[in-house]
């Protein structure tokens, strides 16, 4: 959830750890802060609030080494004092994750006399470190680790060494190369820095100086790093000049579903991967979020496409409640990051009561990868914006594929033939802003939608909610007269979507219904008779390229994440970094 960095060269270290700070904020933005080390003496500068708040003062932090935090709060409130890093005597300390046991660890340690100056479960870190530290900066961080319950990646700088050392469990840290040394929880932070990059492996540490990287196990044997270059992908994309990464993000939709697509394609692994499903006796597909409402999707698809049931699961809930899976099941598992801990746990319980899991995701190194029995990639490249836009698109893409036994060539055809009507959309979509004004001024916003277009409402209402504030709830337009047709009035506006003539009929009864308890309707459709009956009765209604109804859902969803996005603008928001929310959640 939080953003470590570590750097060690020749240049300012601070300086060159705020920039890569801006780059994980997507995984928190509570507070920041960095600390580096210079003749024997360590300074710090953090602050509640975004990275950007550092900019001044960490003018005055000197050295060319140094370490550096982003954070999304858990133990202990945004303020200055729970801000890493946080330093006992001669150790600064940054955490990702969480320390399971830090409760009885801070009493053991104030028992000995150690005074807490915040409310966090990282600061035990730093006192442990302090108290192990006789001269040797491995073995300090050996025993330390060896104390800690749970998941994390932690960088420490020691005024008695000149670099850092980093060590990691369950949570990622990527060793960089470059004109200096570093390391980072996300490839991201190192693009345009680094040359080459290696993932520490877990339970491993590395102690990282101006001069090299050496990697130790968890009993301190050295181990061979291996680097490799950093991609084009990783090292960022350029060229689409917009103020937001989530617009710049909505924009590659339509380049993720033909990505996707063609790595399946020339992935060479279809063949297997269909006769797995074809033979499987339950498909249950789990995920968080907008990887959860991709599953759903994916459920709909792949429940066409073979015989046995096919369920999408909330990885929260299937963790403590999984399904009975047998060794014939196949479990997909969707996550982005790759690094979401309900996700993760899911795929884990379910791989050891005999699924075979595969991992479909964004990010080729994550935890589920290493999970996984199988790597679906999902090629929407770094995604940074923290609602989810185009790695959703490119998981409806790459659940197309896996729906396509027989036709995977012709409906990846399909997929971008409707790939050029969502770049248009992505990039001339202004009648979004009517919409959007209209989402703002309401005191409820309700996305309605039958058949595959329910789970784009469902989307589309988290897609709001997340960036915007607006509350929002996304359901079948068949549900609605069963319950929230009592919330319906002047104040409430209906999104309705249609996507599918065979629907369209029951779709209209719902606009209906809405218009006949003076509740508000935006229609967002595909078909252009509806728009043409319902545009002069509706508040607002917006014709979007035509598609086939079973791949409408990249359209329809593409328009509304270009309403969220403007919604989030109208209500004065920063899209990319909504209120409460991280990234990555490597949390329960
Ligand atoms: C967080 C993010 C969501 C995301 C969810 C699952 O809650 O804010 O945007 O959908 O995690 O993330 P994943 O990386 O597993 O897809």
């Amino acid at each position: 959830m939080c953003g470590i960095v570590g750097y060690a060269g020749r240049g300012g270290a601070a300086g060159e750890i705020f920039e890569c700070l801006k780059k994980l904020e997507y995984r928190g933005y509570d507070s920041a802060g960095i600390s580096t080390a210079d003749r024997g003496e360590i300074f710090t500068f953090k602050r509640s609030g975004r990275v950007q708040c550092l900019s001044e003062g960490i003018k005055s932090l000197p050295g060319s080494v140094g370490i550096g935090h982003t954070r999304w709060a858990t133990h202990g409130a945004a303020t200055d004092a729970n801000a890493h890093p946080h330093v006992s005597g001669a150790f600064s300390v940054v955490h990702n994750g969480m320390i399971e046991n830090y409760a009885e660890l801070k009493s053991e340690l104030a028992a000995s006399g150690r005074k807490f100056l915040s409310q966090t479960d990282s600061e035990v870190i730093a006192h442990l470190l302090d108290y192990y530290y006789d001269g040797d900066l491995a073995d300090a961080v050996r025993l330390t680790c060896a104390r800690l319950k749970g998941c994390w990646a932690i960088a420490v700088l020691c005024t008695h060494f000149d670099g850092f050392a980093v060590a990691c469990r369950g949570m990622p840290v990527i060793l960089g190369r470059g004109d200096a040394n570093y390391a980072a929880s996300d490839v991201n932070a190192l693009a345009g820095r680094a040359r080459e990059r290696c993932i520490l492996g877990d339970g491993c540490m590395a102690l990282v100086t101006p001069r090299g990287i050496q990697v130790l196990d968890g009993a301190l044997a050295p181990v061979k790093p291996v680097f490799g270059a950093l991609g084009a992908e990783e090292e960022g994309e350029s060229g689409q000049d917009c103020a937001h990464y989530m617009l710049r993000e909505i924009r590659c939709n339509a380049r993720t579903m033909r990505r996707t697509c063609a790595a399946f394609l020339s992935s060479g692994g279809g063949a297997e991967l269909y006769s797995r499903l074809a033979s499987a006796d339950m498909i249950v597909l789990v995920g968080c979020g907008t990887a959860y409402n991709a599953a759903l999707a994916g459920a709909r698809l792949l429940g066409g496409a073979y015989d046995c049931p096919v369920t999408a699961r909330l990885a929260g809930e299937a963790r403590c409640d999984p399904p009975r899976v047998t060794r014939r099941s196949v479990c997909i598992a969707v996550s982005q990051s790759g690094e979401t801990a309900d996700t993760i746990a899911a795929a884990g319980i379910l791989r050891a009561a005999g699924a075979y899991v595969i991992a479909m995701t964004n990010v080729g190194y994550s935890a589920i990868t290493r999970l996984a029995d199988r790597v679906l990639p999902v090629c929407a490249g770094p995604e940074i914006c923290v609602a989810a836009t185009k790695s959703y698109i490119g998981q409806l893409a790459c659940f197309h594929m896996l729906a396509s036994p027989s036709c995977a060539a012709l409906r990846s055809k399909c997929i971008c033939a409707v790939a050029d009507d969502v770049e248009k959309l992505a990039f001339d979509g202004e009648y979004a802003l009517v919409i959007a004004r209209l989402c703002v001024n309401s005191r409820a916003v309700f996305f309605l939608g039958r058949g595959a277009d329910v789970e784009v409402a469902v989307e589309g209402s988290l897609k709001l909610k997340e960036v915007s504030y607006v509350f929002s709830d996304g359901l079948s337009a068949a549900e609605l007269k069963h319950g929230t047709l009592a919330l319906v009035d002047e104040g409430v506006l209906s999104v309705v979507l249609v996507t599918d003539a065979a629907l369209a009929d029951k779709c209209k009864n719902a606009v209906e219904q809405v218009l006949s308890r003076r509740g508000r309707v935006a229609v967002v459709t595909t078909l252009a008779d509806v728009h043409a009956e319902l545009c002069g009765r509706v508040d607002a209604s917006w014709l979007l390229p035509a598609a086939p109804a079973h791949l409408a859902h990249f359209v329809a969803a593409t328009a509304l994440q270009l309403i969220a996005y403007r919604a989030a603008l109208l209500a004065g928001h920063d899209p990319d970094k909504p209120r409460n929310l991280a990234k990555s959640v490597t949390v329960e």
